[in-house]
C-alpha cells in the first residue's frame, strides 16, 4: 500500500470554544496515551510506504511539548530516522504558540497550520487570545506556517479583508465554509452564491497579483486539477475513503477528521492488527454504500465529476444525506471551479501574456504549455 494520512486527535478538549465546532462543546479532557500512539505509528509504518500525521483535535497544543518529542522519537524508531517516509502537520488555533514550540517545529520539519480569520477571528471563536501576536512572532523568526480560515455566513462578506491580512502579508491561506455539524447551526452556514462570489473575487485578486508570494487554497488545487495534475492533495475531491483515518483520544478510529456521528466509528485500535482492517468494518461499508450512491449520481449528472469526485461525504451528510449531492458545498464548488476553469482555459488557449499573472499560476501554465499532452481543452 502506498500512503496514509492519519489525523490524530490527541485530545478533544479545547481552550477557546469555537461556536461552530463540529465536535460540539461537551468533550472530555482525556489525552491520547503513548501506547495507543505507538500502535498507530507501528501499524502505519508496517503497512504503508509513507504516512502524513496531522495533529488536530480539540486543541493539540494543550498537550505538552514532551508528548510531541516522544511522537517524533517513535516515528524515527518505526519509520527510520531521516527516511522521508513520514511527515507531520500540527493544526492549532494559534493561541498557545510560543518560541519553544516554533523552534521545535522548525527543527523537526513540522508544518504548522493555524486556524485564523484575521480581522474576523472573534466572530466564531469565544476566546481568541492574541493569535496575531503569535503569528507575528513566527513570521519574525522566519518560521513557516499557513492559515486556514473557516468562513460563516457573517464573515463571507469580509473575505477580502481576511485575504488582505494573510496573503497580502505573505501568509498562505486556505478557505473553507462552515458545515452544519456539532455546535454549528444552519444559520452559520454561508449562502452558497454569496460565498462563491466572495471566493471568486479573492481568486481574481490573487490571480492578477504579480507580487503574490504564497498560494491561495483551494483555488490553486483547482488550477492544478484543471491543468491535469494527477496527484490531488485536497481530501474533499480526491476520493479520500481508505486513504485517510482519524484516531481519537480513546483509540477509536474514524474515517475522517471532521466530527463524525458515532455510527461512523470504525473500530478501536486494540481491535486490529493492520491499520487497513479498520476499512473492512460494517461502519465503513455503510459509508462506502452511501458515498458510492452519491458519486454515481454525480458521475451521471455533472460534467465536473472528474475534478470533484463527488466531494466530501461528511459535508454531504451535514447537508442532508451522504447519498445525495447538490448541497451547499456542491453548489460552491461548481460555481468557483467553473469560474477558475474559464480563466485557465482562456490563459492557455488564448496564449495570453503570462506576466500578468501570479507566479504560481504562471509556473503551472508554463508546465502545461511545455507538456501540452497532459490535457486537451
Ligand atoms: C476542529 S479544529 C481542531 C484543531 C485546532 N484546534 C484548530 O483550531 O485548528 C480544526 C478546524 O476545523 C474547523 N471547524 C470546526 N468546526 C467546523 C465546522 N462546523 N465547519 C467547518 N469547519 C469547522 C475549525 O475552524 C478549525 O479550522
Amino acid at each position: 500500500m502506498n500512503h496514509i494520512s492519519v489525523i490524530v486527535k490527541p485530545t478533544l478538549a479545547c481552550n477557546i470554544g469555537c461556536r461552530h465546532c463540529y465536535h460540539g462543546h461537551a468533550n472530555p479532557d482525556a489525552a491520547i496515551s503513548t501506547e495507543t500512539m505507538e500502535k498507530v505509528i507501528r501499524l502505519a509504518s508496517e503497512e504503508y510506504e509513507s504516512a502524513w500525521f496531522i495533529w488536530h483535535g480539540g486543541e493539540p497544543l494543550l498537550l505538552p511539548l514532551r508528548f510531541y518529542k516522544k511522537m517524533i522519537e517513535m516515528q524515527n524508531r518505526y519509520f527510520g530516522k531521516g527516511s522521508f517516509r513520514v511527515s507531520n502537520t500540527i493544526q492549532t488555533n494559534g493561541t498557545l504558540i510560543d518560541k519553544r514550540f516554533a523552534g521545535f517545529c522548525e527543527e523537526n520539519k513540522i508544518n504548522v497550520g493555524v486556524s485564523f480569520e484575521g480581522p474576523c477571528n472573534n466572530v466564531l471563536r469565544e476566546r481568541t487570545g492574541d493569535v496575531q501576536k503569535n503569528l507575528d512572532m513566527m513570521k519574525k523568526g522566519g518560521h513557516m506556517f499557513s492559515v486556514s480560515a473557516t468562513i460563516c455566513r457573517e464573515t463571507a462578506k469580509d473575505l477580502d479583508a481576511i485575504y488582505r491580512s494573510t496573503v497580502k502579508e505573505g501568509i498562505a491561506l486556505s478557505l473553507s465554509p462552515v458545515i452544519c455539524s456539532g455546535a454549528a447551526t444552519q444559520e452559520m452556514v454561508p449562502d452558497a452564491d454569496g460565498y462563491a462570489d466572495a471566493s471568486i473575487s479573492v481568486f481574481e485578486e490573487w490571480l492578477y497579483d504579480t507580487d503574490a508570494k504564497v498560494p491561495l487554497m483551494p483555488h490553486m488545487q483547482y488550477v492544478m486539477s484543471i491543468l491535469g495534475d494527477p496527484s490531488r492533495s485536497d481530501c474533499a475531491h480526491s476520493s479520500c475513503l481508505m486513504k485517510w483515518i482519524s484516531v481519537y483520544p480513546d483509540g477509536s478510529l474514524y474515517p475522517c477528521g471532521k466530527g463524525c456521528p458515532p455510527e461512523f466509528r470504525l473500530c478501536g485500535i486494540d481491535d486490529i492488527e493492520h491499520l487497513s482492517d479498520a476499512f473492512r468494518t460494517d461502519a465503513m461499508e455503510g459509508m462506502f454504500t452511501a458515498s458510492i450512491e452519491r458519486r454515481e449520481k454525480c458521475r451521471e449528472m455533472c460534467e465536473l465529476f472528474d475534478h470533484c469526485n463527488g466531494g466530501c461525504s461528511i459535508d454531504a451528510l451535514s447537508e442532508g444525506s451522504m447519498s445525495e449531492n447538490d448541497g451547499t458545498s456542491c453548489r460552491i464548488f461548481k460555481k468557483v471551479f467553473a469560474h477558475i476553469r474559464g480563466e485557465i482555459n482562456g490563459i492557455v488557449t488564448g496564449r495570453r501574456d503570462l506576466s500578468r499573472y501570479n507566479k504560481f499560476v504562471r509556473d503551472a501554465v508554463i508546465g502545461k504549455l511545455v507538456n501540452p499532452n497532459i490535457i486537451s481543452f
